[in-house]
């Protein structure tokens, strides 16, 4: 049965209303991928009728939003620091507040010539490609456990035209043969395993692997932490992202590691949302 574009969107946002807090603009995104046009059509041509296989495409897509499968795999893209990547169910849904992790490490290497650089669980590869975007002269080392995550971010390297070096590790497991870094940063997983917030909303649908290391939701942040020594050059920093009520542990455990210079930054939200330590000279 044809429908028209504004008639088919009232009806998509009625049927999310009870699973979106953004019923109206998740209808409008859906229809607009289907329709293969920007939001901005949907205004211009309310009165048009979709075509049957534009229609049927936007019932599939409508119904497993309502699973709830989250938009960002619906649309198989999302906006990281202004870029658009390719994103699948195999690797985490790019977080805006990720994007801090990114600034502070192009501060740290700006003073930098051509610095060593060590990402670690890179999933959709969205923080080592946007440091070769921004800082091109970077040499750049980009992990993760998950050989499909590396491959969909070759996919989004390839996308965004740059290289990367990828390599497929259990954190440091495969990296003893490879010379120091300038940098290490990380966006690891750090929810606790028994965390009532992994079973809300959209993180059902994303991998488990991604969001949590175990019990207590430090232990990837613990080795990444204990393992950084023998993989920076002295002077070289450790970054990265963890759970805002997780701040106090980790600078202990920086601390206790021997790294100097700690510091804890606030993202948009006001929460501690990153730390860095330097490993001293
Ligand atoms: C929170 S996601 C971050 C993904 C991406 N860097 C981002 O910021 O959106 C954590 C990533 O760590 C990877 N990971 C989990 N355990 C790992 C391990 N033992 N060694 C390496 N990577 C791991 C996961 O596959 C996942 O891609």
């Amino acid at each position: 049965m044809s429908q028209e574009i504004a008639s088919a969107l009232r009806w998509a946002q009625g049927q999310f209303d009870s699973i979106s807090d953004s019923a109206r603009l998740d209808a409008e995104l859906l229809l607009a991928h289907c329709l293969q046009k920007p939001r901005s059509y949907l205004y211009s041509w309310p009165e048009q009728e979709l075509p049957t296989s534009v229609h049927s495409e936007f019932e599939i897509l409508v119904a497993q939003r309502l699973k709830p499968t989250p938009l960002a795999y619906l649309l198989v893209s999302r906006e990281f620091y202004s870029l658009e990547f390719k994103i699948s169910p195999v690797a985490l849904i790019p977080r805006p507040e990720t994007e801090l992790l990114v600034d502070t490490t192009l501060q740290l290497c700006a003073g930098l010539q051509r610095p060593r650089i060590l990402e670690m669980g890179t999933g959709t590869g969205i923080i080592s490609i946007v440091l070769l975007k921004e800082k091109p002269d970077i040499d750049l080392v980009t992990t993760d456990i998950s050989k499909a995550c590396l491959e969909l971010a070759t996919t989004n390297a390839r996308i965004h035209q740059v290289s990367l070096h990828c390599l497929q590790s259990d954190w440091y497991q495969a990296l003893t043969a490879l010379p120091g870094f300038d940098l290490i940063v990380s966006n690891p997983p750090y929810i606790a395993a028994n965390d009532p917030y992994l079973s809300q909303g959209d993180l059902p649908a994303e991998p488990l692997l991604a969001l949590t290391p175990g019990k207590t939701g430090l232990e990837s942040i613990e080795k990444i932490v204990a393992g950084a020594p023998q993989h920076l050059n002295p002077g070289g920093y450790l970054i990265f992202e963890h759970g805002y009520d997780q701040a106090e542990a980790v600078e202990a455990l920086l601390t206790t590691t021997g790294f100097t210079n700690i510091q804890n930054l606030l993202d948009d939200n006001q929460l501690p949302r990153v730390s860095l330590g330097q490993l001293p000279y």
